[in-house]
Order: C-alpha cells, then structure tokens, then sequence
C-alpha cells in the first residue's frame, strides 16, 4: 500500500523520534567525531545512531522499500518505494552547539519525492509536505514570498567541503551580492529550503546531495515556489535553485550570467 498520507505520517514519526534523539544528545561532549570527505566534513556517533533509528523505523513497517541515506545506508528495494535520508542535516551546527540542525526524510515513489518531513528539534518545528497536498509548518500552511525583483530578495547559499570547489562558490557569490538584498548562510540545507517555503529566505542556491534537499524542495513546491537545477559553477555539479515563481527566473539568469 502506498497511501500518500501513511508514508508522510511515516517521515513525520520517524524524522521527530530521530530529532528528540538529537536534541538529547545536545551539548553532550564529543569525542566520537570523525571526518568524511575532507578534514572539513565531520560526522559523529550521532549522526549514525539518528540514521539507525530512522531506518528501522521504516523497515518496522515497510520492509520491501529501498533506502538511501547520507551515513551508508543504503538498500535496494522492491515496493518502488525509496526513502533519502539526512539523519543530520547541519552537522557542523550541531557539533557547534548552533541550533540549526535538523532531520530531513524524503519519500519517493517510482522515482518522483512525493512526500517529505523536515523536523528542526532545537525549536520544536515540524515541516511537511506531500504532493498536491500543500506545505505546512506545525499544521500552519506555508506559502513561499511574493518577492519579483533581484534587489531586495534575501538569499540563502551553503559552500563544499571541498576547498577549491569552496573558493569557487565564494568568487561566485562575490559577483552576485551586488545584485541582491542579502545572503544568509544557515549551515543546513533542508532548513534553508524550509526557510524558502515560508517565505523567511526569498531564494535559495547551493550545490547538495540528494538527502539534503529531497524532502525541502518538495516543501517548497508545495507552498507554492519553484524548484530546479543550475549550473552555477561551471564545471561543479548542478546546484538546486529554489524560489517564488516570480523571482526565479530573474535567480537563474543573474547566476548563470555569474556562472564562469
Ligand atoms: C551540509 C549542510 C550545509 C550545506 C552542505 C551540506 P551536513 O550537510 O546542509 O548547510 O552547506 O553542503 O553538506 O553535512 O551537515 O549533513
Ligand atoms: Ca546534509
Ligand atoms: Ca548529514
């Protein structure tokens, strides 16, 4: 069965259990941390016991789907189900004692996100979404802004781990900050998409994996905005544009007019 709102009451548990668990280890002193990627990337003890938990709650329930999440754990499956999961989106946040970090669970069927939860733990803030459904944040309907122009959108952006690719995206935002509001670095993508779908950020662009903006670009959509991909860096993976319809194309072409 794949009732549209049983798989979202699904990331919805399961994203809340795995951000109290979170949330309790807080503040804890740390010495399990260890690095991914580059010296940069940290993971901790935390993170993989948030993904564990999130897993098996789903399996509890839906042991034929597949899974893919950011700490390794991935499975195939044969319901046509897959579930992308951040156990910890804004690790370095978290690691840091900031509050903006949470657990982001996305749901796709036959390969199209048509349900996703983003629990924020340290305050307490549910996101949610399924597809023809609407975004809602605590039960609250979200609606991206009304922003149409370039000069007073607020974005938000994130950097790579990876220096160069880093040093890239600083040069790139270099020749666009001229051009807009302002810029927000949060520190966790699937916040920041959040943030886009309430309407608390008016764009946002950042080159991520696909567990962090599985669920937050569905959110977005759903309150209204408009999701795609661009080459802002050329020659780096496609990053994921999000904003109000009526600001996003102005976004895609200031960015590719910066792209070099
Ligand atoms: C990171 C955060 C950050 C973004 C990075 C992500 P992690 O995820 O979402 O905001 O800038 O690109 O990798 O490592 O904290 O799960
Ligand atoms: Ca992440
Ligand atoms: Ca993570």
């Amino acid at each position: 069965m794949k009732s549209l709102q049983a798989l979202l009451d699904l990331a919805e548990s399961a994203a809340r259990e795995a951000g109290a668990l979170l949330r309790e280890r807080a503040g804890e002193p740390r010495t399990d941390v260890q690095t991914k990627s580059t010296p940069t990337d940290m993971v901790s003890e935390v993170d993989r016991e948030s993904e564990a938990l999130v897993i098996s709650r789903i399996l509890a329930v839906r042991p034929d789907d597949a899974i893919l999440g950011e700490e390794g754990g991935e499975r195939a499956g044969s319901s046509g189900v897959r579930w992308i999961i951040d156990p910890l989106d804004g690790t370095t946040n978290y690691l840091y004692g900031l509050q903006a970090y949470a657990v982001s669970i996305g749901c796709e069927v036959d390969g199209e996100v048509v349900a996703g939860a983003v629990f924020d733990a340290a305050h307490g803030q549910m996101y949610r979404a399924a597809r023809g459904r609407g975004a809602y944040r605590n039960g609250a309907r979200l609606r991206v802004s009304e922003k149409a122009e370039l000069a007073t959108a607020l974005l938000g952006t994130g950097f790579a781990y990876e220096r160069a690719f880093r040093m890239e995206q600083v040069a790139l935002l270099g020749r666009i900050i001229g051009s807009v509001r302002d810029v927000r670095r949060g520190g966790s993508a699937c916040l920041d998409l959040c943030a886009v779908a309430a309407g608390q950020l008016d764009g946002y662009y950042e080159t991520v994996a696909p567990w962090d903006m599985a669920a937050g670009a569905l959110i977005v959509r759903e309150a209204g905005g408009e999701t795609g991909f661009i080459e802002a860096v050329r020659g780096r993976p496609a990053a994921i544009l999000a904003a109000s319809r009526g600001l996003y194309p102005l976004l895609e072409e200031l960015l590719l007019g910066a792209a070099r």
